[in-house]
């Protein structure tokens, strides 16, 4: 637990430059300035990696910040994930390649002349500690603002009783350019109360739950320690209760920024080696009455551009989209985490789930390219990987399984499915080989049972208490799983794994259904609701088989009153499985309630964002139940990708009049462009106005099984030019269209 050490190198530019550019890796993160400027906007840089295998490095146009003559580079390094000091379960603590902070730079500057001169991470640095005396992650900041030294990253600063930097031993991963949206504060909040509960203990709610930090606005008398403590729940006396997410840390506080006033008026102040997850901040130790105005809420996270907007005329769900997004922004931190408070890991199944709304939503293609790199640097030789992602040794044995580890196989695929991109189903192809083989190696005839289930099902008296067998979710992974290799490799053109694979998909689909499903019964062992989603969700019966178990599965969601009973992934498939056999009525009713157990259920307690798990005892910023952002933009708008065509350059639509719903409007930017699909209902007339990108098609589903009744763009649909009606069934009528806009109108 030492200071965080500060590194300086003063040199002077005696011709005009022409270009210069800064390569940095410092660990476990980095600021840097030159000239008394900080380079670039990004925080809580480099990204976490394993680091003994991979470590990231950036890169600046450093032009304009360099000047003829003396010039000053300021580096200050904190611990981050590289070196964690105190104590909590996953042991990132004993991490192989934990080490004290460290700082890789070269600085290469060109002259107008065509000279060019490199600067380096050497000896000729000079290095020291100040203000900030404590940094740890998961822990918190202690800042003293005393210790500041005024002006070292200028240059002409004198730093004579400094020590010169010593050579240290690097991490050992192989540096790797970090090519990935980066983390920034990406809004500042006003708190919207201010409350003291007991003498001098204020409480500041901001009205939102997030990821990031306090900043401060204070004066006082040096030497005050003005300590911030951080939750997102409070106790009964209106005092912060981090009780629900201060479990794991096992040492030192948690969630605890402190900051030692140096006396000289008015400081301002906010941490930049640790990031929490909070909505409200416990400040104690303020001289006299704090106000709104001395504290607001950073809002850290990756900075991803929005790709995706979803409103319907039902509120509820407007505020469940709202809240999802939240959850997602907020444990997006150059990985994808389960929750930025309690654990802020890079649990595989929370972001395998959430994949496809995070990518309607928003961008995160390099994030993902990022983070499915490291599944390779976890992943053992006989193709196991950890729940959690990094880590640093823990999780192989307990949390991965399955449900989870096939992240390595649906982040992949889906970064395909919806950016056409095929270098990642490269890249990944040995991976993703290596852990269907582990699959096989861990089943007995086909079947698999290892890692966690349907997890945080409703625990109330009366549910099933996941009744759903481990074994049904696995074997259906292990299916889904190398069925995708198989499609893989032929995408690759390596026919003989597509051939072996598909055939493997078939058996274990076949061991399946004679384990665990009666056809002519409509059962699925248990006939739990996530039991029997899993089974039309995976795919594990045609369409033709799947009459029973629809009616099987009716009866268990009435058997509920219209609730859930499931766990994240029953959830994930019963909302898309039951669109998928035109029963989105069923989930409609599902995802409209507001009673136990539901997303409206948390929503009138007041959450901000999605919880962990239905009884709200866990934590209150989990996005893995927000994929029913995605069934918002799949089932209700109904924007879908088409795998045989991926990356939208056929799009899918297939809108879904239901329930109460008067209107639907959404959109999402493809690779191609926006494609957008709004619906409305007029008394008896279903419009529907879409655009389709250039360069792509699409096929649309009316929700019709009317032919006749139907208008595009005010003329009747046969005499419309380069519209083809391809389909009819006893619900749709399906239509085939190119780019650009139409309007459908439709007698209902
Ligand atoms: C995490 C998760 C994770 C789960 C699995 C929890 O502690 O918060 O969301 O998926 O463990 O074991």
């Amino acid at each position: 637990e030492w200071p965080a050490p500060m590194l300086r190198r003063s040199f002077s530019l005696d011709k005009d430059i022409k270009k210069a550019r800064v390569y940095i890796s410092g660990l476990g993160y980095y600021e840097l300035s030159i000239n008394g400027e900080k380079v670039g906007d990004q925080v809580l840089a480099p990204s976490f990696t394993s680091y003994d295998k991979t470590v990231l490095y950036q890169t600046f146009d450093v032009t304009n910040a360099l000047q003829k003559g003396e010039n000053a580079v300021g580096v200050v390094l904190g611990n981050g994930w590289y070196n964690c000091s105190t104590q909590e379960v996953w042991l990132f603590k004993q991490a192989p390649w934990r080490s004290h902070p460290k700082l890789l730079f070269q600085m290469h500057i060109e002259y107008k002349d065509g000279d060019r001169q490199v600067i380096v991470s050497d000896t000729n640095w000079r290095g020291t500690t100040g203000p900030i005396v404590y940094d740890s992650l998961r822990n918190g900041e202690t800042y003293d603002a005393r210790l500041e030294i005024d002006g070292w990253t200028q240059p002409g600063f004198d730093d004579q009783s400094w020590e010169n930097a010593r050579i240290t031993r690097p991490p050992g991963g192989v540096l790797r350019c970090q090519q990935m949206t980066p983390i920034r504060v990406t809004q500042t909040i006003k708190p919207i109360s201010l409350k003291e509960v007991r003498k001098g203990v204020w409480v500041y709610d901001l009205g939102q739950s997030i990821s990031g930090w306090a900043k401060i606005r204070v004066s006082g008398q040096a030497g005050t320690e003005i300590v911030l403590k951080y939750s997102e729940n409070l106790a009964e006396d209106g005092d912060i209760d981090p009780s629900n997410i201060d479990i794991f840390v096992k040492s030192g506080e948690f969630q605890t920024d402190r900051y030692i006033l140096k006396g000289e008026g008015i400081e301002e102040w906010e941490p930049r080696f640790t990031y929490h997850g909070f909505r409200y901040v416990q400040m104690t130790g303020f001289d006299g009455v704090p106000t709104l105005d001395n504290l607001e809420g950073r809002v850290v996270h990756t900075d991803f551009e929005v790709r995706g907007e979803f409103e319907c005329s039902n509120e509820l769900f407007n505020t469940i989209q709202k809240c999802s997004r939240w959850s997602t922004l907020t444990n997006y931190h150059g990985m994808p985490t389960d929750c930025p408070h309690r654990e802020k890991n890079g649990w595989t199944g929370d972001a395998a789930l959430s994949a496809e709304q995070t990518i309607l939503n928003f961008h995160p293609g390099t994030t993902y390219t990022k983070w499915l790199k490291d599944f390779i640097d976890a992943q053992r030789p006989n193709g196991q990987l950890p729940g959690i992602i990094p880590t640093g040794g823990w999780g192989y044995n307990w949390g991965s399984g399955p449900a989870w580890d096939s992240a390595i196989i649906l982040i992949t695929w889906n970064v395909y499915l919806y950016y056409g991109d095929t270098s990642i189903l490269k890249d990944m192809y040995d991976s993703m080989k290596k852990y269907v083989d582990y699959i096989a190696y861990m089943a007995n005839d086909h079947i698999v049972e290892f890692g966690l289930g349907d997890w945080c099902p409703p625990r109330a008296e009366g549910y099933t208490h996941n009744s759903c067998p481990t074994a049904i979710t696995d074997t259906a992974y292990y299916y889904i799983d190398t069925y995708i290799l198989s499609k893989v490799a032929s995408i690759l053109n390596k026919e003989e794994d597509a051939q072996r694979y598909a055939k493997l998909a078939q058996d274990i689909r076949q061991a399946f259904r004679d384990k665990f499903v009666d056809i002519d019964a409509g059962e699925v062992t248990g006939n739990s609701q996530t039991a029997l989603a899993c089974v039309l969700y995976q795919g594990l019966v045609d369409r033709e088989e799947a009459s029973g178990i629809l009616v099987t599965l009716e009866d268990e969601i009435k058997r509920y009153d219209y609730h859930l009973d499931c766990g994240i992934l029953g959830t994930k498939y019963i909302m898309h499985a039951l669109t998928e056999y035109e029963r989105s009525d069923l989930a409609y009713a599902m995802a409209n309630q507001t009673t136990y157990p539901s997303w409206g259920h948390w929503i009138a307690q007041g959450a901000t964002t999605l919880w962990e798990d239905w009884d709200g005892v866990g934590s209150r910023n989990h996005h893995m139940y927000g994929d029913i952002s995605a069934w918002f933009y799949k089932g209700l708008a109904g924007i879908n990708p088409d795998p045989e065509k991926p990356g939208f350059k056929h799009i899918i639509i297939k809108p879904n009049p239901v329930g109460d719903l008067k209107w639907v409007n959404a959109w999402h930017q493809s690779m191609y462009g926006k494609i957008l699909s709004n619906w409305s209902l007029d008394n008896d007339q279903f419009n529907l106005q879409v655009s389709i990108p250039p360069n792509t098609t699409a096929t649309v589903h009316l929700p019709t099984k009317d032919k006749d009744g139907i208008k595009v763009n005010g003329q009747d649909i046969n005499q419309v030019h380069g519209i083809r009606i391809i389909d009819s069934t006893d619900r749709r009528v399906v239509v085939s269209i190119g780019s650009g806009e139409y309007s459908f109108t439709i007698k209902m």
